[in-house]
């Protein structure tokens, strides 16, 4: 009964439709938005809830914000949002959206503290909010690719994985040091895996790209190489939010890549279970390919050393699976092994004798 009861009002308040009913039970929180929250959700949250981003709804303006205020706190404290699958603490990667304890904290105060204003934003404040949608983060790519024909998203489809093929039409094999995708409809495409090859089916993963990334990139100066003649597969997710059900909409998104000739190309071995390193090696990105029901651990173990995690992931969402990254390349003598808790990964690496050479 008394557990029911507790659902009940969770299932209330994660509606979101709820806001501050409870909230002038207590006192004001001492944090506003314009101060406080608004710099928060720029940094962590903007880059899928702006106007015409990824997500149904803007975060940026005190009238759009404050209606989902018990909404925010049930995600942010269910660790739903913001969508970073790893657990804290272990390894140190590109790209993460976690919040800090500090962030949660002001967030949390807010949205059960009466969600004051503080001073309103100006016009120009408000105008500023408009995305920039139209300019790569990278600059101008050295190489853009497009589809020849635009995806489809029929009426009846919610949620749709769409593999597109892109020959690069390259006379001679390049190291590509950045990707990035720029979405045709920015407001249903949630992830883009760009593969080496023709198939998006268990391919070489190159590098993935969620709304908000900007250019994606690996540590170390290192690259991925794409042979002459080589194609790139890049698996679309498409996912309508409420404003887009049942409408028929076309897509055309393009990929821009960056080449560098001081790149280091890296390598790239598919996982099961366990692998030991002949070489030294410098480890450089993981991408979990992997069976959402259960937890993942992967850890390594140096000769004579005990193991230690470099990525943990206890809950899997295959909407917000992509390739980590790490922040620095991680050393690994020869000998060492990585071990993975359950198949399937991808890692790339580069040999360290490689990295001295140069
Ligand atoms: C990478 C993109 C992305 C980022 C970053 C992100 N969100 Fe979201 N968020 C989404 C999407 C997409 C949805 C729609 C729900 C879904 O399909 O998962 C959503 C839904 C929500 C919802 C509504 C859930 C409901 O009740 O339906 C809240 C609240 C939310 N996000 C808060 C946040 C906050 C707060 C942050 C930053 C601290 C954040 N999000 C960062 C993409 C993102």
């Amino acid at each position: 009964m008394q557990t029911k009861l507790v659902s009940a009002v969770v299932a209330v308040l994660a509606s979101g439709a709820f806001t501050g009913a409870l909230a002038h039970e207590g006192l004001p929180s001492d944090y506003n938005f314009r101060d406080d929250i608004r710099p928060i959700f720029a940094k962590h949250c903007a880059g899928c809830h702006r106007p015409g981003g990824a997500a149904p709804m803007s975060l940026l303006s005190y009238s759009d914000a404050v209606p989902w205020a018990n909404s925010v706190k049930m995600q942010v404290l269910g660790e739903q949002m913001p969508p970073w699958l790893p657990v804290d603490g272990v390894g140190a990667f590109r790209h993460t959206r976690s919040l800090t304890a500090a962030e949660i904290d002001i967030l949390i105060d807010w949205t059960i503290g009466q969600t004051p204003e503080g001073e309103p934003l100006t016009a120009d404040e408000l105008r500023e909010l408009e995305p920039a949608a139209t300019e790569w983060a990278m600059g101008t790519p050295d190489l853009v690719l497009k589809a020849e024909a635009d995806v489809l998203i029929g009426e009846d489809d919610y949620e749709l994985e769409h593999c597109l093929v892109l020959p690069t039409g390259m006379a001679q094999a390049r190291v590509a040091s950045a990707f990035e995708v720029k979405p045709g409809l920015a407001t249903i495409v949630r992830r883009a895996t760009i593969s080496l090859g023709d198939s998006c089916e268990g391919a070489r993963p190159l590098a993935t790209w969620l709304p908000g990334q900007g250019s994606v990139s690996l540590a170390g100066g290192s690259g991925q190489e794409l042979p002459a003649g080589a194609s790139v597969a890049v698996e679309l997710l498409y996912v309508k939010g409420w404003e887009d059900e049942g409408k028929r909409l076309v897509d055309r998104s393009e990929l821009g890549i960056r080449f560098s000739d001081s790149a280091l190309a890296v390598s790239a071995l598919r996982l099961s279970a366990s692998h030991t390193f002949s070489e030294s090696v410098e480890l450089l990105a993981i991408y979990p390919e992997l069976d959402p029901e259960e937890p993942l651990r992967i850890e390594v173990v140096r000769p004579g050393g005990d193991a230690e995690a470099i990525l943990v992931i206890e809950h899997f969402s295959r909407q917000w699976r992509e390739k980590y990254v790490l922040a620095e390349p991680l050393s690994l003598p020869a000998g060492t092994v990585l071990r993975l808790s359950q198949p399937v990964a991808w890692i790339d690496f580069i040999e360290s004798s490689a990295t001295t050479a140069e």
